[in-house]
This record gives structure tokens, C-alpha cells and sequence, in this order.
């Protein structure tokens, strides 16, 4: 693994959009895992200002992104499709055809891993896949104690990851308990991962998952496995390390 200490949140989120731009420019075509959550706000807020510049062209870029609630409708102001769209898609000259998000309307579990099994499948493979972790070590919405080897599947949440995500909801039972990720499987089949984690109240988890015990009950600790791993955190979230 590779790691990359910047002094904070601005720096991280630049030092991560330089490395999926030039994804980008090297390969126009390029499929990229996509992630949601705050981490990531400022690397999709970089790439929108560099396209904007005349930069990047995103049109012949694939998405994939790793997870939606079960239940929530794409207009739903909290259901990841939205935050995609809102956040960065609606700024940038990608084809909406060409990005792809779990369906979460979809409440026949089966039907809707299978289908999302199936366009993982047909892009032939993520390039570049980002990520954050949770506070439990979760990757996408892979909760501690799943099997590493499963693709795209139905979670119920931790307790702590409905707690962590009911800050966006209005109260707390309003957060969905379900919800449809990208397995742990598919995640270390992309070629190159990036890892953005950002603030001391990532410390802990940090130190667990990349510098303990690759383990299920941590699942990000699997990424120690993978042979293009880059970590990019601020000092902050590295001050354990
Ligand atoms: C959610 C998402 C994860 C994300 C995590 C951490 O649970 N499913 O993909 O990594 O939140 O979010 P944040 O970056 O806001 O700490």
C-alpha cells in the first residue's frame, strides 16, 4: 500500500482529483468507482473546477458507484443517486446513461444484486475505484463481519453506520436500514484503489485497518491485499500512524 500524508482536507481532496484526472486523460473510456459520503465532497468539487476550465472531458467516462439505501427513489434527496447527481454528474459532460448506481426502488433483493452484478460485469472491470471508509471499517456498505468473497449484495446496517449517516436524515428513523453494496469481491477486482480518509476522527480506524490484521470484522483491512492500494489522508487522520 501507498500512503499519502497532505496537511489537510483541501490538500487531500486536490492530491486525490489529480490522480482520477489523470485516470482520465490517460484513458478517456475509463471506468471509475464511484463513492458517496462527506470524504469525497472535495475531490468531486476539484474535478467539477477543472473541467469547468476546459481540463477534463468526462464524456466518454463510465461510472459505477458501490452502494444505495434499499427503498429510497432517486429524487430522494438522501438516496445516493442523488447525491451523485447533485454533487458532481450534473456539473460535468457525462452521459447519466453511462453512470450507474445500485437500484434502490428495486425491492426484490435478488433481482437487484443480480442486475448490478450484471453491469459490473458488462463495463469489464473498474479502473479506478475511490473510497472511504466508516468509523467500523466499512467499505461502500460492506459492514464488519461479511464475507470477503461476496459481489453486489443486500446489508442490514450497523447500528453505528445508521447512526454515523442519520446526521443527513432528519432523525434517526428515517435512515434506511437496508441497503444494496458493491461486494468486497468486486472492490478488490478494480485495478487501482484510492482511499481518502480525513479529520482524527478516522485515527482509529486508520491505524486498524491498514496497519493491523486483515480481517472481516475490519473489512477495508482486505485493501492491505491489494497490490495498487493508495491511502490519502490529512495529517489528522494519520496522527495515529
Ligand atoms: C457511508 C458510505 C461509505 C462511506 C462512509 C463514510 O456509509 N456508504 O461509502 O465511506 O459513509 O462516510 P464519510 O466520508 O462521510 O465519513
Amino acid at each position: 500500500m501507498k500512503f499519502i500524508c497532505t496537511e489537510d482536507y483541501y490538500h487531500m481532496s486536490r492530491v486525490a482529483a489529480n490522480i482520477i484526472s489523470a485516470q482520465v486523460i490517460m484513458k478517456p473510456s475509463c471506468v471509475l468507482g464511484l463513492a458517496t459520503g462527506s470524504t469525497p465532497l472535495g475531490i468531486y468539487k476539484q474535478l467539477i473546477r477543472w473541467y469547468e476550465k476546459g481540463d477534463l472531458d468526462f464524456s466518454n467516462v463510465t461510472t459505477v458507484n458501490l452502494d444505495e439505501y434499499k427503498s429510497l427513489s432517486p429524487d430522494n434527496d438522501q438516496s445516493y443517486r442523488f447525491f451523485m447527481n447533485e454533487n458532481f454528474f450534473n456539473h460535468i459532460n457525462i452521459s447519466k446513461n453511462k453512470t450507474y448506481v445500485p437500484n434502490g426502488l428495486e425491492l426484490n433483493e435478488k433481482k437487484a444484486c443480480s442486475d448490478y452484478n450484471s453491469i459490473i460485469q458488462s463495463v469489464h472491470g473498474i479502473d479506478l475505484q475511490l473510497l472511504g471508509i466508516g468509523h467500523n471499517g466499512h467499505i461502500g456498505f460492506n459492514e464488519p463481519g461479511g464475507a470477503f468473497e461476496k459481489e453486489t449484495h443486500c446489508v442490514d446496517l450497523a447500528e453505528s453506520t445508521i447512526q454515523a449517516n442519520a446526521r443527513f436524515f432528519s432523525s434517526f428513523d428515517e435512515v434506511p436500514k437496508q441497503a444494496y453494496t458493491m461486494g468486497i469481491k468486486s472492490i478488490m477486482q478494480a485495478k487501482k484503489i484510492l482511499v481518502v480518509v480525513s479529520g482524527e476522527n478516522k485515527a482509529d480506524i486508520v491505524e486498524e485497518a491498514f496497519f493491523g490484521p486483515v480481517t472481516p470484522k475490519v473489512p477495508a483491512s482486505i485493501l492491505q491485499l491489494h497490490p495498487d492500494t493508495t491511502v490519502i489522508g490529512d495529517k489528522d487522520a494519520f496522527m495515529k500512524v
